[in-house]
């Protein structure tokens, strides 16, 4: 690994999801006054970066993925001079900004689909994808992803919401457009881009796969493998990669992506958004160990994270979410942010939000969730519904941030937000977290601290030594001499032994002498020399 790469290790990122991280002007939508507001916010927590979800024109279909202006701020979000002023303060306090990019699919609201519909010879009818009769049988948000369109008078292809027309990525003018979009936010001075579902950009039409197509690395490097990209950073979602893949993907001389967020570990507990598996931690222990060692071996960077917009709270998909929550919050972070890889703390996590549950349709915005609804709602039963809903609805991620107990959990002043407010935010928010005794947020604080201070975390060689146990998970890193051991339990509690001279660091149960480890307990030791 070259040093450039290297030094991406340091970085630690923080998610913001923008309609729901600050309103800064009470009118029920976060926006980018809100992010900069909150800049020592992240600053006290120990982040370096930030991922920042669209924040470009859209008609909000789908929270801002359904793109209908590239190059415009959405509205409601403030402005581009706004978003200046909030990359120059972000700068300034030396946080590093990547932005989303949105590759597959446009809104049908963008210019490009509304001149495309227009007639078979309009300029921009190739830019999507159309036929005379669906290609195939492939399925978006419960129905088939080929909408006849009256206007065009042919179907389009559409791999989310109907109102998310797919790209034809093979119109080599799409390739220019989308680089053109890339450049225009280099040049404002982004440092790097999430780039969305960015493996389904080459659709696989021999095979009958929406991703991973032939030209998937060709249009890759046409993107990032330019001149101008070379010091930017990038992170595919890739929900379909496996080994072969993200080797191609990520290679450092591949001129395609930094790194890439692949889904082994969520997946574990669902066959699908809205269908829970049974699952024990000891899976997560299993997939991590195994992607450890191939991106090690490989000289690959890992992206560590369990949380994003499209997942539920990690406290109460995985863990305990009531009597142990700071618990099971705590232990997830000590599991994830001292492995060798790029943290990604997705906003709430930090204090330990939990699951919402709600009941009335009216009160969730997720287009998968109000798809799936409409599909099930007369064929499932009304306990069995909510329930599959509840566990696996979006929403559960994108509730008003809760700052504090008081009027709209300090979101705002109070006016109607987008969504509702997250039901616990009286008893769950930043400042009660913070005055607590138990305080997820100081935990993650001292954690990112330490990683900070230590090369071995940041750097270090990762080997699990869990042995063949499956009641936690035990592992070291170290480099250069430098040696640091990390033990997670599970939910019960277990006697653990460790390595000899392990001196601890930090830990989120009271220090104990015996071996006996509670349910979640979670330290991490630094190791002696003999
Ligand atoms: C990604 C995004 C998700 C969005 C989808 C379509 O999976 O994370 O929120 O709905 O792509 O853009
Ligand atoms: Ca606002």
């Amino acid at each position: 690994m070259t040093e450039k790469y290297e030094n991406f290790l340091d970085f630690v990122f923080y998610q913001i999801y923008p309609r729901s991280f600050k309103d800064s002007n009470n009118d029920g939508m976060g926006d980018l006054r809100g992010i900069t507001e909150k800049i020592p916010y992240l600053l006290e927590l120990g982040v370096n970066a930030v991922w920042l979800s669209p924040h470009y024109k859209s008609p909000g279909k789908d929270g801002g993925y359904d793109i209908s202006d590239y190059r415009a701020v959405q509205e409601e979000f403030g402005t581009l001079e706004d978003f200046r002023e909030m990359l120059d303060a972000m700068h300034a306090n030396g946080i590093k900004l990547i932005v989303d990019f949105v590759p597959n699919h446009t809104s049908t609201e963008h210019y490009w689909f509304q001149e495309a519909r227009k007639s078979k010879d309009n300029p921009y009818r190739d830019f999507y994808i159309w036929a005379d009769k669906p290609l195939n049988d492939w399925v978006a948000c419960c129905e088939s992803a080929w909408k006849y369109d009256d206007v065009a008078g042919q179907y389009y292809l559409h791999c989310f919401d109907p109102t998310q027309a797919d790209l034809n990525w093979e119109n080599p003018r799409v390739r220019e457009e989308m680089k053109n979009v890339l450049d225009f936010w280099i040049d404002l001075g982004v440092d790097g881009f999430r780039c969305d579902v960015i493996d389904m950009i080459s659709k696989d039409w021999e095979n009958n796969r929406m991703n991973k197509g032939p030209h998937l690395h060709e249009y890759i490097r046409e993107l990032f493998g330019r001149e101008k990209c070379k010091n930017i950073f990038t992170v595919g979602e890739c929900w379909g990669a496996n080994v072969e893949n993200i080797r191609n993907l990520t290679g450092e001389n591949r001129g395609e992506l930094t790194t890439v967020f692949q889904f082994e570990h969520i997946n574990r507990n669902c066959r699908s958004r809205f269908e829970p598996k049974n699952f024990s931690l000891s899976e997560f222990r299993e997939v991590f160990a195994k992607w450890q060692k191939i991106t090690q071996e490989n000289d690959l960077i890992y992206t560590l994270f369990i949380e994003n917009h499209d997942q539920g709270r990690c406290v109460s998909r995985f863990a305990d979410d009531g009597a142990l929550r700071y618990e099971s919050a705590t232990m997830f972070a000590t599991m994830l942010y001292c492995m060798r890889g790029i943290p990604f703390i997705y906003q709430g996590q930090e204090i330990g939000v939990t699951n919402s549950y709600f009941d009335k349709i009216e009160d969730f915005d997720d287009m998968e969730t109000t798809s799936f609804y409409r599909a099930y709602k007369d064929v499932l039963d009304k306990d069995d519904l909510w329930n599959l809903i509840n566990f696996g609805t979006r929403d559960n991620a994108r509730h008003p941030m809760p700052w504090n107990g008081e009027t709209a959990g300090g979101f705002n002043e109070g006016a109607k937000t987008w969504l509702p407010l997250y039901p616990e935010y009286r008893k769950i928010n930043v400042e009660a977290d913070k005055q607590s005794e138990i305080s997820v947020f100081r935990y993650f604080k001292s954690l990112l601290g330490l990683r900070r201070q230590s090369e071995a975390l940041r750097r270090g060689i990762f080997e699990d030594i869990t042995g063949e146990a499956k009641t936690h998970f035990l592992y070291r890193r170290e480099y250069d001499g430098e040696e640091i051991v990390v033990l997670c339990n599970f939910e019960k509690e277990t006697e653990i032994s460790l390595p000899e001279g392990c001196v601890r660091l930090l830990g989120n149960y009271p220090e104990h002498e015996n071996n006996v480890f509670a349910p979640y307990e979670a330290a991490i030791y630094k190791k002696l020399k003999r």
